[in-house]
C-alpha cells in the first residue's frame, strides 16, 4: 500500500517536472526572437516588431509576399532597390475578391485604385488598419465643416459614417446602403408616411417621395402630344425626387430639426 502511494508521488514529480520542462522550452525568449529573425527585414525594419491595435494578415505571410528585391541593386544603398511585386490595387486584390470592389456607384479614391489612401498594408492604431480613426478618415478629404454645424445628426457620433455609406462601392447613389427613404426610415419608422409634417384634414398626409422635389426641379420642353407644331414645359424625368433630405440634412445643420434653411416651408410653398 506505501510503496504504491510512494511511486504514485514519484510519477506525478516526474510528471510534474516534464510539463514544467516542455513549457519553459517553448516560452524560451530566444525562441520567439528566432521566428522574428526569419524575416531578414526585421533586423533594420525595427518598427514593424512594435505591436499594434489591428495587423494585417498578410504580415504573417512575410514581407517578400508584397516586396521583392531588385537584383543588382544593394538595400539600403541603392534608390528603388525594394519595389512592391505589384501595383495597387492588383498587390490587394492578390488575396481580396476583386469583385467587391466593383459596382454601380465606386468612391473615387477606390475606382482610382487609390487602397493605402484609406488602409496601412502593414499595421494601424486603427481599426481595420485605417490610417486614422473614423470619422476623421473620411475628413481628410472631406470637408469637416459640413459635418460640423451646430445641430449634428446624432446618428453621426452615435454609428459613424459607414452605417449609412460603404467606403468603398454601393448599388446605390451617394455610396449609400439602401435608398435615401429605406436608410431614413431603418431608425426612424415612425417618420416614414409624412404625417409628422403637418396636420392635413381627412387622414392625408404630406408627399414624401414619389414625385419631384419642386425646390429642384428642372423644366423641359417636350412637343405637345395634342400639338405636334408646338412645346410644353415638363418636369425632367431625371429631376431630384422629393425625399427625407429635402426637408432634413443628412449631417449637419445650422438650423433646428436638420432643416436646410429657416422657414422650412418656404423652400417650396408661399408660405
Ligand atoms: C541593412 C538594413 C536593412 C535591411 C536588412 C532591409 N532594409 Fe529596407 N530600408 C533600410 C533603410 C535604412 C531604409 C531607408 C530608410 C527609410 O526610408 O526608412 C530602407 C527602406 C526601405 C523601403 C522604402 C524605400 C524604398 O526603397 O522603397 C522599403 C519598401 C524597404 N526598405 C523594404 C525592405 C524589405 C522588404 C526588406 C527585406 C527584404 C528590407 N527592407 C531589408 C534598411 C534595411
Ligand atoms: C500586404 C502587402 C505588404 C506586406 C506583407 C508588407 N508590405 Fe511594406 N508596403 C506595402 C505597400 C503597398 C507599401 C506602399 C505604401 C504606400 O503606398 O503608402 C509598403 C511600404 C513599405 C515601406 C515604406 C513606407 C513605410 O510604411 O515605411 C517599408 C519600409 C516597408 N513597406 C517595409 C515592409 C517590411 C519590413 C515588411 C515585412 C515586415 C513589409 N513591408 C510587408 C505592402 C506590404
Ligand atoms: C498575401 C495576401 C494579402 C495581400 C496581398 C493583401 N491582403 Fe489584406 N488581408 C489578408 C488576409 C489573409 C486578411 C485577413 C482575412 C480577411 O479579412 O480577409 C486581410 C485583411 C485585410 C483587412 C482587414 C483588416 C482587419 O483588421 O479586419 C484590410 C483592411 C486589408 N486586408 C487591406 C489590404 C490592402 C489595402 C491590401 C493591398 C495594399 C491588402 N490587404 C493586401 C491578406 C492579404
Ligand atoms: C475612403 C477610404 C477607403 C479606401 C480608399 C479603401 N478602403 Fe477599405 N475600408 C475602409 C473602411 C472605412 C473600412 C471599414 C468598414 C467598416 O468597418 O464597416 C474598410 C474595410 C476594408 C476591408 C475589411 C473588410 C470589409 O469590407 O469590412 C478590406 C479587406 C478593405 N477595406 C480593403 C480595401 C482595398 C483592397 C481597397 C482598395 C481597392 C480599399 N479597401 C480602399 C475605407 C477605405
Ligand atoms: C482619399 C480621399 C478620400 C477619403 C479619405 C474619403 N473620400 Fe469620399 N470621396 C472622395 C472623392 C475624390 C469623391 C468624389 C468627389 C466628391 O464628390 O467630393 C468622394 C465622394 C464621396 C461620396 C459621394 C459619392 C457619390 O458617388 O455621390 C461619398 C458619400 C463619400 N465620398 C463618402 C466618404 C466617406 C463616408 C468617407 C470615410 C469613410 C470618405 N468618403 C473618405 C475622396 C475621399
Ligand atoms: C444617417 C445617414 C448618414 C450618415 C450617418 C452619413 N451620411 Fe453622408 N449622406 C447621407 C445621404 C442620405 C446623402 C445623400 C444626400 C443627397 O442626396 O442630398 C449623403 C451624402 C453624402 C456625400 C455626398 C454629397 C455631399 O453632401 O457632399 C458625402 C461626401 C457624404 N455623405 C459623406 C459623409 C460622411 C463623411 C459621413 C460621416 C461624417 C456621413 N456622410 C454620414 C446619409 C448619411
Ligand atoms: C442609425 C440610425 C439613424 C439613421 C439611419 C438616421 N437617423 Fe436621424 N436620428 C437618429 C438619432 C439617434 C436621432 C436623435 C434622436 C431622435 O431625435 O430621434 C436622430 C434625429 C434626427 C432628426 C431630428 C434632429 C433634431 O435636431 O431634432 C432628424 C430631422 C433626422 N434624424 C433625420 C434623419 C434623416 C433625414 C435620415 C436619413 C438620411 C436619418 N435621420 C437617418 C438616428 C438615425
Ligand atoms: C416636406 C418636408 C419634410 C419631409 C419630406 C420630411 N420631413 Fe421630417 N420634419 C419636417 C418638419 C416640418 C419637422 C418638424 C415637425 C415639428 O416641428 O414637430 C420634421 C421633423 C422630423 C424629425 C424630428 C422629430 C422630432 O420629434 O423632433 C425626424 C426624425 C424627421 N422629421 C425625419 C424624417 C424622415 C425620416 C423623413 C423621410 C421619410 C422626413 N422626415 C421627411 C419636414 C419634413
Ligand atoms: C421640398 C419641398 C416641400 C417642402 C419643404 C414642403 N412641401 Fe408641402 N408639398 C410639397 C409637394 C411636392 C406637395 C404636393 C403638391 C401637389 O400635389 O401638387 C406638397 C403639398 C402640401 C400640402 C397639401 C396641399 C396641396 O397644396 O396639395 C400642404 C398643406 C403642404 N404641402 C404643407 C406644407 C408645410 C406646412 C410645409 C412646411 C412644414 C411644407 N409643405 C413643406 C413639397 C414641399
Amino acid at each position: 500500500m506505501r510503496i504504491k502511494y510512494l511511486s504514485v508521488i514519484k510519477f506525478l514529480s516526474i510528471l510534474t517536472f516534464l510539463l514544467l520542462a516542455s513549457w519553459l522550452l517553448t516560452s524560451d525568449p530566444c525562441a520567439q526572437e528566432k521566428s522574428a529573425q526569419e524575416s531578414p527585414c526585421l533586423t533594420c525594419h525595427l518598427d514593424f516588431k512594435k505591436p499594434a491595435k489591428s495587423v494585417h494578415a498578410a504580415m504573417g505571410m512575410g514581407c517578400e509576399t508584397c516586396h521583392m528585391k531588385v537584383q543588382g541593386k544593394e538595400h539600403p544603398q541603392d534608390k528603388g532597390s525594394v519595389v512592391l511585386t505589384s501595383n495597387t490595387p492588383d498587390l490587394c486584390y492578390n488575396c481580396h475578391d476583386q469583385s467587391k470592389f466593383k459596382g454601380n456607384v465606386i468612391h473615387a479614391p477606390v475606382a482610382g485604385g487609390m487602397c493605402t489612401s484609406c488602409h496601412n498594408p502593414h499595421k494601424s492604431d486603427s481599426e481595420k488598419l485605417l490610417v486614422s480613426n473614423m470619422p476623421e478618415l473620411c475628413y481628410m478629404c472631406h470637408d469637416k465643416a459640413k459635418f460640423t454645424k451646430k445641430n449634428v445628426h446624432a446618428a453621426i457620433p452615435a454609428v459613424g459614417c459607414t452605417m449609412c455609406h460603404s467606403p468603398h462601392v454601393s448599388p446605390n447613389k451617394s455610396l449609400l446602403s439602401g435608398t435615401i427613404y429605406d436608410v431614413c426610415k431603418s431608425c426612424h419608422v415612425n417618420k416614414a408616411t409624412g404625417a409628422h409634417i403637418v396636420a392635413l384634414p381627412g387622414g392625408k398626409t404630406h408627399p414624401i417621395r414619389g414625385m419631384p422635389d419642386p425646390s429642384t426641379v428642372k423644366w423641359i420642353k417636350v412637343p405637345d402630344p395634342k400639338r405636334p407644331d408646338r412645346e410644353i414645359e415638363v418636369p425632367d424625368p431625371k429631376s431630384p425626387e422629393l425625399t427625407c433630405v429635402s426637408c432634413h440634412d443628412p449631417h449637419s445643420s445650422d438650423f433646428r430639426k436638420l432643416f436646410p434653411q429657416d422657414r422650412i416651408c418656404k423652400k417650396c410653398h408661399k408660405y
